[in-house]
């Protein structure tokens, strides 16, 4: 199994790390695993024979690039070398895909298996790039792009495959949860917004998830691939978390309630707001982690919890859709 990595940023590196770790796992397939490619926004590497991931990790770290040659562009790396699965993990980007939709599209185009948890492709043109996978016989994985190491998407998919999932309810963005948990103690939104900074959870520019975007890319992915229907993220109700008041958590608390950024989807439902949760109910979570509520028609209520990102947490999803994919092919 021949991989071409796109990204080798926080994701890629700890999925670098998780492929070392794991080689005595993937070794039972009876197949070699190998990194035969790995490009990062301005630089690439390539090895038929495979590259040492750790090594490419140090040089990372040291240099500052995974490679020592220069970039021209992913594609022209796709076309260049000879692998079976691209693990796309460049930045998502939400206003037309950007690079990773052009990675994503052009190796399913080729017929080539694609692990992704970049949630602008999947969020734009999941429909689109389904179709495209079935057409060319290949498979597009995206465990990790909803709830990080949290398995929910394969779950559904795979083992509750007799259910009729009803609805899916869940806290899908570990910054917002974190913020609303230390507004619960008192802090006001900006003070817990700058200390969610400080801890490495909140982007400097944090709008990406406290104005919903992040949760909402999520919601698509989960109608798309576990609802089956056929929206992008323009169809998604949008509300974040920056005009939920001081006032509005103390109120709640007087109820024995609190406020959670929730993402809903149904047959009918496609939406992202602040909702008041019980205290008690398996919604009312505090701190980052990340939980879903599955109503099902047969099995009933089923909830799942983890961590919603994390460089290992959200490389062992990857890893596990590439041990699907081989288990797939073999
Ligand atoms: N972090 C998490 O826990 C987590 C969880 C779930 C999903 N995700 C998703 O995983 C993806 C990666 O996240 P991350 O945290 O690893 O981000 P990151 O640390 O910012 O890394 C992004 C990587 O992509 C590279 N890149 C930028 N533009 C590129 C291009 N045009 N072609 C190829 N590579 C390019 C960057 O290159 P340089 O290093 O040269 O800048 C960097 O290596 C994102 O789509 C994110 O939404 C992340």
């Amino acid at each position: 199994m021949r991989i071409i990595m796109a990204g080798f940023g926080t994701v890629g590196q700890g999925f670098a790390e998780v492929l070392h770790k794991k080689t005595d796992r993937l070794n039972r397939f009876n197949e070699s695993v190998k990194i035969v490619a790995a490009f990062d926004s301005k630089s690439f590497v390539a090895d038929e024979n495979g590259l040492d991931p750790l090594e490419l990790v140090e040089r990372k770290k040291s240099t500052g690039s995974v490679g020592s040659e220069k970039l021209k562009s992913g594609i022209d790396v796709l076309d260049s070398v000879d692998y079976d699965v691209l693990v796309e993990v460049s930045p998502t980007n939400i206003k037309d895909g950007g690079a990773g939709l052009k990675h994503v599209e052009h190796a399913l185009k080729n017929g080539k298996d694609v692990v992704t948890v970049n949630k602008g492709p999947l969020a734009l043109k999941f429909s689109e790039l389904n179709k495209l996978a079935e057409k060319k016989n290949a498979l597009l994985r995206f465990e990790g792009s909803v709830g990080g190491a949290m398995p929910i998407i394969n779950l559904c998919s795979e083992n509750l495959k007799g259910e009729r999932v009803k609805s899916i309810r869940g806290i899908f963005n570990g910054t917002c949860n974190f913020i609303l948990s230390r507004m619960d103690k008192g802090l006001p939104f900006e003070q817990a917004l700058k200390e969610a900074q400080q801890l490495g959870y909140a982007e400097s520019d944090p709008s990406y998830d406290i104005d919903g975007i992040d949760t909402a890319c999520k919601v698509v992915i989960l109608a798309n691939s576990i609802f089956r229907r056929n929206v992008t993220f323009s169809d998604v109700s949008i509300t974040g978390i920056t005009s939920v008041s001081a006032e509005a958590i103390a109120l709640a608390a007087e109820h024995d309630m609190v406020i959670r950024l929730i993402g809903e989807v149904s047959d009918t439902v496609l939406e992202v707001s602040p909702r008041l949760i019980p205290l008690g109910h398996p919604l009312s979570v505090s701190g980052t982690l990340n939980i879903a509520q599955i109503r099902t028609d047969l099995a009933g209520p089923i909830t799942v919890s983890g961590k919603g990102a994390g460089r290992i947490e959200t490389a062992s999803a990857i890893l596990s859709d590439l041990i699907a994919i081989m288990d797939r092919r073999r």
